[in-house]
């Protein structure tokens, strides 16, 4: 059992503390995927080392490609055009929805039967969402679980196109539909309820995938067609470092007064920035340089100076693009004078844990004051901080999240079963107690 010992530090500087972050988490996964569909040789580098990716990874070779490590962070994927194997068992997806939902999307299209399975959290997670439009284009899907909770057993087959309304603005459900597409005879297509992270789109691009992309109507809707059947190329890709990872430090600096740091090559793929946005609003100083913005997938440096923060409302169409940052920007809210209104942001609940009850429960043990709605929190900010004893039910985000708090905090905060932050970013420990030796 490994906890995090945390306290109260003085300001945060790169230069200190050696602030680097892995590969994008999202990005990651795709690459593994994608080159594993598509036909020959691709290098990933950069990729993200994590429990979550090395998910993906070990999918796809269970699936009959070989995919060889031959450097920290480099993958050697030789893909075989859509051909895959039956597994010899279950596929082992461990605590991640993402590898999950989108390989689903594969699977729908085999001609053989997989078993999906996950770990306790991910057994939870409802899997509906990808089941009934996978099952519309003619898989069958039996999910185990009640409720369409997994394990997920899915007879996969001949898919046809369907059009498909999405009811959730969900990147992972988008994915499946699309990967699903590149299948089906004919044209597939999805609209996102608003803008959700684009990477699937931008990435099968990148691998020679051609799609109709609409324009964003003023609903924030937006139809994404794949005309199927489509092979992937095979090629080289750079993962850029992963946002949300930067988000724990940025949040860290900013609240911070001296602190100074930058992080460099982070990914600023715009329906991923917005975790900048709502900073900038809560009055942080930030500079963004971004650096190489002909890439499929963008990226820059980010500084980030101390000072003071105050509340924002945090909802709407942005709910998507900052939806794996909301428990740092919780604390990010606790942090800062004045109230921050989290709404619209009911997916939290269906994360690797409720995100609203933890984030609630945590904060509240500090000495803030939150109340709880169906749908996010209110949160009185400018209190300071006590340290506290937290569970991180198993969420990374929740213990990264906490932290960060406990750099706030008087006294000590110790937060209990921190393995989970390997899920999304093993190093963090590592680059937290840097922070701490100040
Ligand atoms: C992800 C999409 C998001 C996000 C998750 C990663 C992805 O989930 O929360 O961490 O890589 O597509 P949803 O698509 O369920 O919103």
């Amino acid at each position: 059992m490994s906890t995090f010992l945390i306290r109260h530090s003085g300001a945060i500087l790169s230069e200190r503390t050696k602030i680097r972050v892995p590969g994008d988490k999202s990005i990651s996964h795709r690459s593994a995927m994608f080159a594993s569909l598509a036909k020959g040789r691709s290098i990933i580098t950069g990729f993200l080392e994590s429990g979550d990716c090395l998910s993906t990874v070990n999918a796809m070779r269970s699936l009959g490609i070989p995919i060889e490590q031959t450097g920290k962070g480099t993958f050697v994927i030789d893909g075989r055009g859509g051909q895959f194997t039956a597994p010899g068992g279950d596929v082992d997806c461990g605590n991640s929805g993402t590898t999950m939902r989108l390989i689903s999307g594969i699977l729908a299209a085999q001609p053989f039967h997989s078993r999906l399975t996950g770990d306790p959290s991910l057994s939870k997670r409802p899997m509906g969402r990808v089941i009934n439009p996978l099952s519309e284009m003619g898989a069958k899907f039996t999910p185990e679980g009640e409720q369409g909770r997994p394990p997920l057993v899915i007879e996969g087959g001949p898919l046809r196109p369907i059009s498909y309304e999405m009811p959730v603005a969900s990147a992972q459900v988008k994915s499946a539909i699309l990967l699903a597409g590149l299948f089906a005879e004919g044209e597939t297509s999805v609209i996102e309820p608003a803008t959700c992270r684009d990477h699937t789109e931008r990435m099968l691009q990148e691998f020679g995938v051609n799609l109709e992309l609409g324009d964003t109507d003023i609903n924030g809707r937006r139809r994404i067609a794949i005309p199927g059947p489509q092979q992937l190329t095979a090629r080289d890709f750079a993962v850029p470092g992963d946002i949300s990872s930067a988000a724990f430090w940025l949040v860290a600096a900013a609240a911070k007064e001296g602190s100074d740091i930058v992080i460099e090559g982070v990914g600023l793929n715009p329906t991923r920035t917005g975790i900048l946005s709502v900073l900038q609003r809560m009055g942080a100083r930030l500079e963004v340089a971004p650096v190489d913005t002909s890439a499929a997938e963008p990226q820059g440096r980010v500084r980030a100076l101390g000072g003071k923060l105050h509340g924002t409302v945090i909802g709407g169409a942005e709910i998507p693009n900052v939806i794996d940052e909301l428990p740092i920007l919780a604390v990010a809210g606790a942090l800062a004078q004045g109230t921050t209104i989290i709404k619209d942001a009911k997916e939290l609940r269906v994360k690797e844990t409720d995100r609203i009850a933890a984030v609630a429960e945590n904060l509240r043990a500090m000495g803030v004051p939150v109340t709880e709605t169906e749908d996010g929190m209110i949160i009185e900010g400018g209190h300071p901080l006590r340290g506290a004893r937290l569970q991180c039910f198993g969420d990374h985000r929740i213990a990264m999240a906490f932290a960060i708090a406990g750099l706030f905090a008087e006294g000590e905060t110790i937060i209990e079963n921190v393995e989970c932050v390997a899920t999304s970013y093993p190093t963090f420990g590592a680059t937290l107690e840097a922070v701490l030796e100040y």
